[in-house]
């Protein structure tokens, strides 16, 4: 399954991407950087539909498998991904053909924050929009790091998740 994992950290280099990098031991996937394109918030008069947002929609189409993982900032997705998510409204009212070709594919999410504990209803906007754009929910996992590097529980529940979850056939 061609597999994609979308990094939606504030930084290239922080804490998700330690766990990108982990996620990519386990499993063959390409990486997009969301921080290194620029897209813009959701305006309702699709102001913005020359920025970098559809090419990187049309990218995304290639690949049966979509894990998206984002930091936690204040309880929530941050704000690069929430922006991206709400962007794929101009795929349902405009570039109507992008938001049709998501139904079938799969997608994952993961988080990373600075502690164990998992935010409560955290995943409930992943989970509900890939039902929404009719895609394959395949699950989720909190991971954190509390110092610079991800505990031994951290890498065994990433192992266990991608053998679990991503690895679909
Ligand atoms: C703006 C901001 C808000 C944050 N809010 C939370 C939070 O609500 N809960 C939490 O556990 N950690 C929070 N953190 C800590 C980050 O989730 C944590 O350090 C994460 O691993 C950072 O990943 P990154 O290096 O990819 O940004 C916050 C960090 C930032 C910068």
């Amino acid at each position: 399954m061609k597999t994609i994992i979308i990094q939606g950290s504030s930084r290239s280099k922080g804490n998700s991407s330690k766990i990108v990098e982990l996620i990519k031991k386990g499993i063959q996937a390409d990486v997009l950087d969301l921080k290194t394109k620029t897209i813009h918030p959701f305006t309702y008069d699709h102001a913005h539909m020359d920025d970098d947002f559809l090419p990187t929609m049309n990218l995304l189409l290639n690949y049966d498998l979509m894990v998206f993982v984002t930091p936690v900032y204040w309880y929530s997705m941050s704000g690069i991904m929430k922006n991206f998510f709400d962007r794929i409204t101009d795929c349902l009212q405009i570039e109507k053909d992008i938001g049709r070709k998501l139904r079938g594919k799969n997608m994952a999410a993961i988080s990373c924050g600075s502690e164990s504990s998992q935010v409560e209803g955290f995943f409930i906007p992943f989970r509900e929009s890939a039902g929404y754009l009719g895609m394959n929910y395949q699950g989720d996992l909190h991971t954190w790091i509390e110092d610079k590097h991800p505990s031994q529980m951290v890498i065994n529940n990433l192992q266990t998740f991608i053998q679990q979850n991503l690895t679909i056939t």
